[in-house]
């Protein structure tokens, strides 16, 4: 970057003349342009106090994936979670794959890597790793793994919500694997790399791609738009906000299991819309079941994106400019105790559903500190009232507890839980 931004200057000195001085311009500009992509490419330190693809920036694209564990083989288990930490450690520096799989040994063993991420730049890749409930006790009540005394109170499965059409071949999973790039290749790779080490020990139950972050994570990313238009992450909790991660976000050891101090608690929800209905709402009553403006974002009681909504300010007509079922007024912090969620969900488009409808929506992502006292209530109040209800679906539901960090070599995902 500082080359480019060299020869910038350079090119200025050499100028001469208002056509001169416009080429510099657009010199500039260019370079700018690339140091800002160049950012895009570069790599997401791997190990550290917190997870990465938490607080980081979200990226633009995901592909999430949960596994089922088929074997009840413990140090099997554990030899994979290195072999997928030491392979994480490399696809996020931009490197290969790596690590052979443990199981099968090399005569069975498929290549290194899969290859097709091969001369790409790490392009802010993050692996972030969970466990699900399964884990600690199966469908059958078995503690397969011995782990039964080491589950967190708060991987507690989530009740029925009023509307839930899920569907449990894409809803839970014993472990999960977030992986965020901004570019989709990259992040494919690293998840199916994982599935092909783990070959033996896990098989992928589900898996989804998702484009376009619907939220912003830090205050330095401009506010993106979902499927339906409007602006997603205004009111979300953000990276430099770090008393309030400590309160929402990091569980604690004081949170009764030690292993997870530093991690968090992530739900995931596949959200289908019913998009053909959306689109024919007219804008004022699409403004009214969100209560922000589209073009925007900014609360139907004031101006700018950022103005803090006022649920108290009335209308000429004597109603309150945002109603009491809008969506933001049901999700606000005042309607749930204070809750707050660190939303970090990304759009899909699964094609079309052979009815001539697109399968698509949000598959909406949340991490939290304890999910029973933040995504609950919140969710209650939303499936309870919500007027949005009429226009979007939850089809499945995932609940996993994210560890902390990995701090070195010598630590892997999950050692807290394993050790
Ligand atoms: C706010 C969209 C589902 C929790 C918002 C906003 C939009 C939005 C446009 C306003 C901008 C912002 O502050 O981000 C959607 C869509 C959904 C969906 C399209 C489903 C397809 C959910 C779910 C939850 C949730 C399932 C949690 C249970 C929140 C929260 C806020 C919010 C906490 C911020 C409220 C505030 O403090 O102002 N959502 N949302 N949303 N949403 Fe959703």
């Amino acid at each position: 970057r500082q080359v480019l931004a060299a020869s910038g200057a350079g090119a200025g000195l050499l100028a001469v003349g208002a056509a001169g001085a416009f080429a510099v311009e657009a010199r500039s500009e260019t370079a700018e342009l690339s140091s800002a992509r160049s950012d895009l490419l570069d790599a997401v330190p791997f190990y550290g106090e917190h997870q990465a693809g938490i607080t980081t920036p979200a990226q633009d694209r995901l592909h999430f994936v949960a596994f089922d564990v088929i074997t009840s083989d413990r140090a099997k288990l554990v030899t994979m979670l290195q072999d997928w930490t030491s392979a994480a450690v490399r696809m996020t520096a931009g490197l290969d794959a790596g690590a052979l799989g443990a199981v099968g040994g090399p005569a069975q063993a498929p290549p290194q890597d899969t290859g097709e991420a091969l001369g790409l730049p790490p392009s802010q890749l993050t692996l972030t790793f969970g466990v699900g409930a399964s884990l600690f006790r199966d469908a059958r009540g078995r503690d397969r793994f011995g782990l039964a005394a080491k589950r967190p109170a708060a991987l507690e499965d989530l009740p029925h919500f009023p509307g839930d059409a899920l569907r449990a071949e894409i809803s839970g999973g014993d472990l999960c694997v977030q992986a965020c790039a901004q570019d989709p290749q990259v992040a494919v790779h690293a998840v199916r790399n994982l599935a092909r080490i783990g070959m033996g020990v896990v098989s992928v139950r589900y898996s989804q791609l998702g484009f376009g972050r619907t939220s912003s994570t830090s205050t330095s990313q401009a506010t993106p738009r979902n499927l339906m238009g409007f602006k997603d992450g205004t009111a979300n909790l953000k990276a430099e906000e770090t008393e309030e991660l400590d309160k929402h976000l990091w569980a604690a050891a004081a949170d009764g299991a030690d292993w997870m101090a530093g991690g968090s608690y992530l739900v995931t929800r596949k959200i289908r819309m019913i998009v053909e209905t959306w689109d024919r709402t007219s804008l004022s009553e699409q403004e009214a079941i969100f209560g922000r403006n589209k073009g925007e974002g900014a609360p139907l009681s004031g101006k700018g994106e950022f103005d803090e909504p006022d649920f108290g300010r009335k209308g000429p007509d004597g109603e309150p400019l945002i109603a009491d079922e809008a969506h933001i007024k049901l999700a606000h912090p005042t309607m749930n105790g204070g809750a707050r969620l660190l939303r970090r969900g990304y759009n899909f488009v699964d094609g079309s559903d052979g009815l001539g409808r697109l399968d698509a929506g949000l598959f909406f992502m949340a991490y939290q500190r304890d999910p029973r006292k933040q995504f609950v209530p919140v969710q209650r109040q939303l499936a309870r009232r919500d007027i949005l209800n009429e226009y979007i679906r939850h089809v499945s539901s995932g609940l996993f507890a994210v560890p902390p960090g990995v701090r070195d070599a010598a630590d892997y995902w999950g050692r807290g839980l394993f050790a």
